[in-house]
């Protein structure tokens, strides 16, 4: 039988109390203030839902998130897993199959881990800079963060567990994160932050989308009816469950008719509203029966069409030797090159270099809060504040140090904490080449402001005072201000990379690694620039309810900054080689009615190298919110001397704008500019290509407006 038949056959054959079950989680956690501890509960998880064992139907072992299998509190050691780079990087390798490839990893160990539902999928679009959670998602174009957090999804499900999307929607910062209320118009909405959901779950096909704790336009996303029902399930066509985001419900009824199938992360006896607070609700009339058993149904098929009820999982060997090459060459092709006067990559013969701060020694920084996964050794830096979570702040035991000693046996690198600003300065001159690691932690709940912390931007004053020949190695989660940005040699921006970081940053300053990331993000040459120069309400907890206005639309991002004609300090696609690569050949045509893109690349340098090819398209007249957007990527592996060609497709959503009234995307008649570029920046070379009027449905679920 189909998963729908089957899904059918439990739901008429579930008692009333059974489909309450399942439409209800609870947190995971063996703590004291987890009042509800459930038996079946995986140790320290996000949650468990109750099975229906008389059904055989399994329960659901949720845990998080997007780049490993993470624990709730420290992790014993059999609870340490493979930690990916940050989602963040993921998106700077601009490769969809290596994110795939990275996601089914990830999914494998959820798998040996016992869990069935993986909490991943982060794609909230950056608009804020200083949001905690930014190194959770894929960056702030649309197309590429829907692209690359779909394959990760598509990864993770091929461990046939259901993965979510997530969190549902624009809760795109972190202060005061369950009472903010964002305003946006929806077909702006529609062409941004809702488009990169859109893409991911076309993409990904995830079993759950999460819902967020924020309001949108007035209602709280999980009892916003027009996100839930109109855009995801009706437009869209989405046919899984929406769960919420842990303790994001409110209120039985309006979540129950809005369109939410499953609350979660229960914890305070009697803080649910789902259960018989629901069946009262049923019983008086306020809920239809049948939405009960719409949402079971959902759970249900989820959970089968993926796999899960099948091949049930089971806590068993992980192959972490196996899977640290997977994070390795994540890590190796996400890793930024921002800068380089020449002096990467290190020459062999480099007599001394002196490596300075962001211990380095020990290994490399991870992204905090629930996504927090503790990898193979446990914290390499314990003690560090804030205590209490969304801390304690975590390196992953992977030195860069270390590593670079391996990678350079000829060389001698001298040590320096950096906490001695004479000190770090003084071993710099000593050295032909500095390189100076500075980090930002950045975490769930909390946003952050774009100065490195700790006064780290003096100690790369100090250093490239005392050594022009200074290389900075940033691990940070998001963008940051780099106000000795003309004064340094070189700059590489790590993100969080994972367990394997401190090797894959030693290979790419060494050179056995050629960079080929690029910025998922634009970087603000200063805090005015931005659309908001503070974040609305930053550092609040709880109540009172405030209002943000996110005016720039559909304008994020790079589409900002151009339209308010603004040079950021980094765009938007930057990402240098220690190659040289050619494009040309540019040309775009309509097939089957479809704006296909060639060209060609050449590897005019003397490495192999991997190039991001960049495709932005404009109405030539102008009239988007906008000046371009990016309507195609895609990334080819040269050798030396080598050269490609390249195709690729534009989704026509791209070339659209939405319009609220007739309910689709409208393709107008007309002359587009079609730019192959290497960043947001880059004029790259341009033609001209004329689309006919086009309309388009809102999504697979809608009727495309006659
Ligand atoms: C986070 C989610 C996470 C959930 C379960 C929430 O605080 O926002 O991303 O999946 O907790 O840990």
């Amino acid at each position: 039988m189909s998963a729908e038949q089957r899904a059918k056959l439990l739901v008429e054959a579930m008692t009333l109390e059974e489909k309450l079950t399942l439409t209800t989680g609870y947190f995971g956690v063996q703590r004291e203030w987890n009042e509800y501890q459930i038996a079946e509960a995986r140790p320290q998880s996000a949650g468990v839902v109750r099975g229906v064992p008389r059904l055989a139907f399994p329960p659901q072992w949720q845990g998080d998130a997007g780049s490993g299998v993470a624990t709730q509190g420290v992790a014993p050691p059999e609870l340490e897993r493979t930690l990916l780079p940050s989602g963040i990087l993921t998106a700077s390798t601009f490769n969809p199959a290596l994110a795939e490839r990275a996601g089914a990893m990830i999914g494998s160990e959820a798998r040996s881990t016992g869990f069935n539902v993986m909490l991943a999928g982060g794609v909230n679009l950056l608009r804020d800079p200083g949001n905690g959670r930014n190194f959770e998602y894929g960056g702030e174009d649309p197309l590429l963060a829907g692209t690359m957090v779909g394959a990760i999804v598509r990864g993770i499900q091929s461990n046939h567990i259901v993965s979510t999307v997530k969190h549902y929607a624009l809760n795109d910062q972190e202060s005061g994160r369950g009472v903010v209320n964002v305003k946006v118009d929806e077909a702006a909405a529609r062409m941004s932050d809702l488009l990169a959901f859109q893409l991911a779950i076309e993409q990904g096909d995830p079993g759950s989308v999460m819902c967020s704790y924020n309001r949108v336009n007035g209602d709280y996303a999980c009892q916003n009816s027009w996100l839930l029902s109109t855009v995801l399930k009706q437009d869209w066509g989405f046919r899984g469950y929406v769960m919420t985001d842990w303790g994001a419900q409110h209120d039985t009824v309006k979540n129950a008719n809005a369109g939410l199938d499953q609350e979660t992360g229960l914890r305070r006896k009697g803080d649910y509203q789902f259960l018989d607070k629901l069946a009262a609700a049923i019983k008086s009339g306020q809920v239809a029966a049948a939405r009960l058993d719409d949402m079971t149904y959902r759970i249900a098929y989820s959970l089968i069409a993926k796999g899960a009820v099948d091949e049930p999982v089971q806590p068993g060997k992980i192959d972490f030797a196996a899977h640290a090459k997977v994070t390795l060459a994540d890590a190796e092709e996400g890793i930024v090159l921002l800068k380089n006067s020449g002096l990467l990559p290190l020459a062999a013969s480099t007599k001394r270099v002196a490596v300075i701060g962001g211990h380095a020694d020990v290994g490399v920084l991870t992204g905090g809060g629930s996504a927090q996964v503790y990898s193979p050794g446990g914290n390499a830096v314990p003690g560090l504040e804030p205590k209490d979570w969304p801390g304690p702040p975590v390196y992953a035991r992977s030195s860069p140090l270390t590593a670079l000693r391996g990678e350079l046996p000829k060389t001698d690198f001298s040590w320096s904490s950096g906490s001695d600003l004479a000190a770090a300065a003084k071993a710099a001159s000593a050295a032909e080449v500095a390189i100076v690691f500075v980090t930002q932690w950045t975490a769930e709940a909390r946003d952050f402001p774009l100065t490195l912390p700790s006064d780290q931007d003096k100690l790369v004053e100090a250093v490239a005072r005392a050594n022009p020949r200074t290389i900075v190695v940033l691990e940070t989660g998001g963008p940051v201000l780099m106000p000795w940005l003309e004064r340094v040699a070189g700059a590489v921006e790590a993100w969080y990379p994972g367990s394997e970081g401190g090797s894959a940053i030693a290979r790419v300053l060494s050179g056995t690694v050629n960079p080929s990331g690029h910025l998922p993000a634009s970087f603000p040459r200063s805090l005015e620039q931005l659309p908001r120069p503070h974040i609305v309400g930053m550092g609040q907890r709880g109540e009172p309810a405030f209002d943000v206005s996110y005016d720039e639309g559909a304008a994020v991002g790079y589409r900002w900054y151009d339209k308010q004609k603004l040079e950021p300090l980094l765009p938007f696609g930057h990402g240098l080689s220690y190659t040289s690569f050619a494009q040309k050949d540019l040309a775009a045509s309509l097939v089957a009615g479809e704006l296909e893109v060639t060209f060609h690349v050449a590897n005019t340098g003397s490495r192999a190298g991997k190039h991001v090819a960049q495709i932005f398209v404009a109405p030539s007249a102008g009239g988007w919110e906008a000046p371009k957007r990016l309507g195609a990527f895609a990334k080819l592996d040269l050798a030396a001397g080598g050269s490609g060609d390249g195709k690729v497709r534009v989704d026509p959503r791209l070339l659209a704008v939405y319009d609220s009234a007739r309910h689709g995307f409208h393709v107008l008649a007309g002359d587009y500019t079609v730019t192959l570029a290497t960043s947001a920046r880059d004029p790259g070379t341009s033609v001209k290509v004329r689309l006919p009027e086009r309309w388009l449905a809102a999504g697979a679920g809608a009727p495309v407006p006659q």
